[in-house]
């Protein structure tokens, strides 16, 4: 099928790369001229695993393509997939302009049918938003040409986008014609294995489901923060209690981890967002208020360790951090829990040595001009002569370090553990004064 992926940011790369390679031709537009020059060279502006060697196999069999000219992206591909950011308002609510344009941008220039489907997360009404745009410029060139509009949000993890796109859970479809109901049907086709994974519904309920699945993740994760603070004073363990609970298949073992707050581009994003549709419509969501509460003060919650242990003036003193994204498998650094707990440590006088696998660019980028941050060119080095080491970031090369080399390097033998990856009795055996989250 002929596709078009109106852009390149990280959901419309992923979405016009995986349908390339199962078959489709597809081509991607982006209003950015590097991003489509590097695009073309079968480079990517992003880390994700898998995705480059996906887009240099598809490039060079010249099944999937990039370009700048909307009008050639309109007539291309027969289902239009609008893939392009949403970023909040100051108010929080999601920013259409980009939207709108895109959908402005296919009502000038379509000549037969087309379906369009909206890919970003956009608030619930986006369909009949699109459809109205795409009617109007019609009406403006005194044309009727016959389309479809249908959501069809995403559910990629970053990290494992690929894996997700290819493998997909479920693939939630909202539209409210049969037309377009079938042509997704078609385009899935090769995803929606084993068993049918498809879950097709009205376009409304489709908007509302990708918002209530991000807010539902979101709500465990505070719930079990939270719990974690009690668990801490009650001389309780969460790891335990989340194994007890997760072996009950109503809640199941995913989402329960405790750790310093979650980050990216759509938890925080989509818990306010949908706050703020349930207050237009005159109903709260008061849940989502207190998952959001929970999550700004468990991004302290380590600095907070560390002022009990080392005092609250930190002058002097040198952390060493590991981990900078927000999560492993990624350099995506926004909401990262990593940029709350160095500003603080830097505000309180400390100087911070830091390393991250991938995310090293991005930190640059977003600190440059802070003198109290080093950035280290490998975990061990990060440790010279710091006084404690704190984890961030669950990557898998900080799993089970050379203990005696850490103790080596660092002054005191000290470790901060923001997401619980080692094991307290045997890292208190190596001989640290060890600090995580919900555990004595
Ligand atoms: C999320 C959704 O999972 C995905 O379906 C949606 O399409 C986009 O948003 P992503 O933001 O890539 O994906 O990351 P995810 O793996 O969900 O992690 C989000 C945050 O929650 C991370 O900061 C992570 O560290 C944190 N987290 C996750 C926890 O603190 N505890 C957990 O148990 C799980």
């Amino acid at each position: 099928m002929k596709i078009s992926v109106i852009g390149t940011g990280y959901v419309g790369l992923v979405t016009g790369t995986c349908l390339a390679e199962v078959g489709n031709d597809v081509l991607c537009l982006d209003v950015d001229v590097n991003k489509i020059n590097l695009l073309k060279q079968g480079e990517i502006p992003i880390y994700e695993p898998d995705l480059e060697d996906m887009v240099r196999r598809n490039v060079s069999v010249g099944r999937l393509r990039f370009t700048l000219d909307q009008a050639e992206c309109t007539d291309h591909g027969l289902v239009q997939f609008i893939a392009v950011g949403t970023p909040p308002d100051e108010d929080g609510s999601a920013d259409m302009q980009y939207v709108t344009t895109a959908a402005r941008a296919i009502g000038q220039n379509m000549q037969d049918y087309k379906l369009i489907v909206d890919k970003s997360t956009v608030p619930v009404g986006t369909v009949d938003r699109v459809r109205g745009v795409i009617y109007e410029e019609l009406a403006k060139r005194g044309v009727e040409i016959d389309f479809s509009v249908a959501s069809n949000p995403e559910f990629l993890k970053e990290g494992a986008a690929v894996d997700d796109f290819m493998r997909p859970d479920r693939i939630v479809i909202g539209a409210d014609d049969d037309k377009a109901i079938e042509l997704l049907r078609t385009l899935y086709t090769p995803f929606n294995r084993n068993h049918d994974r498809l879950v097709v519904m009205d376009a409304r309920s489709a908007e509302l489901t990708k918002y209530a699945a991000n807010a539902m993740l979101a709500t465990r994760i505070s719930f079990m923060n939270e719990l974690a603070l009690l668990a801490e004073k009650l001389g309780a363990d969460i790891e335990h209690v989340r194994r007890g609970i997760g072996s009950d298949p109503r809640i199941g073992y995913h989402f329960l981890y405790a750790g310093c707050g979650y980050g990216g581009s759509c938890f925080p994003k989509d818990v306010k967002a949908l706050q703020r549709t349930a207050r237009e419509n005159g109903t709260g969501l008061k849940i989502l208020e207190a998952v959001e509460a929970v999550n700004a003060r468990q991004k302290e919650v380590l600095l907070d360790k560390i002022r009990a242990r080392f005092g609250s003036d930190l002058s002097g003193k040198t952390f060493a951090l590991w981990g900078l994204a927000f999560k492993p498998n990624t350099d995506d650094m926004r909401e990262a829990p990593s940029r709350m707990l160095i500003t603080g440590l830097l505000a309180q006088g400390a100087a911070v040595s830091a390393y991250d696998p991938v995310a090293m660019d991005e930190t640059k980028r977003l600190f440059a001009s802070e003198p109290g941050l080093k950035l280290a060119n490998s975990s061990m080095s990060a440790l010279e002569g710091a006084d404690a080491l704190i984890v961030v970031t669950e990557w898998k090369m900080f799993r089970s370090p050379d203990f005696s080399e850490i103790r080596r390097k660092l002054r005191n033998a000290v470790i901060f553990d923001g997401r619980n990856i080692y094991d307290p009795d045997s890292i208190r055996t190596e001989g640290f004064e060890y600090f995580s989250i919900g555990r004595p």
